[in-house]
C-alpha cells in the first residue's frame, strides 16, 4: 500500500477529495441594533459588527454579491425587560431588520433566531419563576416571537431556547396563523457551553444569575443528543441543529447516521474568536485553520453551518 501516491500533487489531491465545503452551505450570524448609522466592531468577535438597519443594508448587498444568501439575524434591543417584551412587540429590531432585507433583497434567505436572552433583563432564555426558568410559561412568548418574525417575512424560524415541547408549540401557532411554509430549524442538541462567551458579549446577554445548565445540555452527554432530537423532528422540526460543532462532531455525526432530516452545526462564536486570536498572536494560520475547522464540521455530516468565517470563506479568503 502507497497511500502517498493519491497525495503527489494538488491536482490528484483535489480529485479525491471527500468533503468540499459550498458557499451554498453556509449561513452568516448577524447583529442588529437600533438607531442609525452605527457599524460597531464587536471586540471579542474581530470584523463582526453590531449593525444599525441602515448600515445592515450596506452589509447584505456586499453579502448577497459575494454569493452568500442566508443570514441569521439576532437582535439586541434598547430596551430589556423581565418578560423579553422587546423580542415580540410590534415594531421589534428583528421584525424591522427582517422587513429591510426582505423589501431591497427577496431572495435573501433570512432566518430568525428565536429566544429571550437577548431581550430579558435577567438574561435567561425565558419566564423567570422563583429563580427558574418556567418552561411552559415561556412557549407562548416563543411563539409570540416567533409569529412576529414570520410576519415580517422570514423564511426560517431558528428557536434556540431549549424549552421543551417548544417546536410543536411554535409549529402549531405558524401554522394557525397562515405559515404553513415557514422552515422551522431547531436547535435540538444546544450545550451548555463556554464556547459562546464572545457573543453573550456581542448581545449582553449574559444570564444575570446563575447558569442555563437547567435548559442547555450537559456536554458530557451523547444520548442524550439524539434524544432531543428526535423529540424535535417528532415534533416538527424541518432541520436539526447541533452547537457548538468543533468539540461536538461525534455528535453531529450520530445526528447524521440517526436522522434522514438536513443537518445543522453551528460554528460558534469562541471558536470563531479563539482562531482569531491565536492568529494575531502568531500561534496557528488563522484562515487555514478556519477551513480545517468548516472542511472537519462537514466531513463529520453537517449539511449546514452556521459561521462568522462564511464571509472570508465566500470572497476566497480562506484556504
Ligand atoms: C441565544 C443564542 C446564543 C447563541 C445563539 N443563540 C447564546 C446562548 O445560548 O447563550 C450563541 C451563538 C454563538 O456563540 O455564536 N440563546
Amino acid at each position: 500500500m502507497r497511500g502517498r501516491r493519491l497525495r503527489t500533487n494538488e491536482v490528484i489531491r483535489s480529485m479525491v477529495r471527500e468533503t468540499v465545503v459550498n458557499k451554498n452551505e453556509l449561513i452568516y450570524p448577524l447583529f442588529v441594533v437600533e438607531g442609525e448609522g452605527i457599524k460597531e466592531e464587536i471586540s471579542s468577535m474581530p470584523d463582526n459588527y453590531r449593525f444599525s438597519i441602515d448600515m445592515l443594508m450596506e452589509e447584505i448587498k456586499e453579502l448577497y454579491e459575494l454569493g452568500l444568501k442566508g443570514v441569521l439575524i439576532f437582535g439586541i434591543p434598547d430596551h430589556k425587560d423581565e418578560l423579553g417584551t422587546s423580542a415580540y412587540c410590534e415594531g421589534n429590531i428583528v421584525s424591522k431588520a427582517i422587513m429591510a432585507i426582505k423589501k431591497e433583497y427577496p431572495d435573501m434567505y433570512v432566518i430568525a433566531d428565536v429566544c429571550l436572552c437577548e431581550y430579558t433583563n435577567h438574561g435567561h432564555c425565558g419566564f423567570i419563576e422563583d429563580g427558574y426558568v418556567n418552561n411552559d410559561k415561556t412557549l407562548p412568548l416563543l411563539a409570540k416571537t416567533a409569529i412576529s418574525y414570520a410576519k415580517a417575512g422570514a423564511d426560517m424560524i431558528a428557536p434556540s431556547d431549549m424549552m421543551d415541547g417548544r417546536i410543536k408549540y411554535i409549529r402549531k401557532a405558524l401554522d394557525d396563523n397562515g405559515f404553513v411554509n415557514t422552515v422551522l430549524m431547531s436547535y435540538s442538541a444546544k450545550y451548555c457551553s463556554s464556547f459562546y462567551g464572545p457573543f453573550r458579549d456581542a448581545a449582553d446577554s449574559a444570564p444575570k444569575f446563575g447558569d442555563r445548565k437547567t435548559y442547555q445540555m450537559d456536554p458530557a452527554n451523547s444520548r442524550e443528543a439524539l434524544k432531543e432530537i428526535m423529540a424535535d423532528i417528532e415534533e416538527g422540526a424541518d432541520i436539526i441543529m447541533v452547537k457548538p460543532a468543533l468539540p461536538y462532531l461525534d455528535i453531529i455525526k450520530s445526528a447524521k447516521d440517526n436522522t434522514n432530516i438536513p443537518v445543522c452545526a453551528y460554528n460558534v462564536s469562541g471558536e470563531y474568536s479563539m482562531i482569531k486570536a491565536a492568529d494575531k498572536m502568531g500561534w496557528i494560520d488563522g484562515k487555514k485553520a478556519a477551513m480545517e475547522s468548516l472542511v472537519s464540521i462537514k466531513r463529520a455530516g453537517a449539511d449546514i453551518i452556521i459561521t462568522y468565517f462564511a464571509k472570508e470563506f465566500a470572497k476566497g479568503e480562506l484556504y
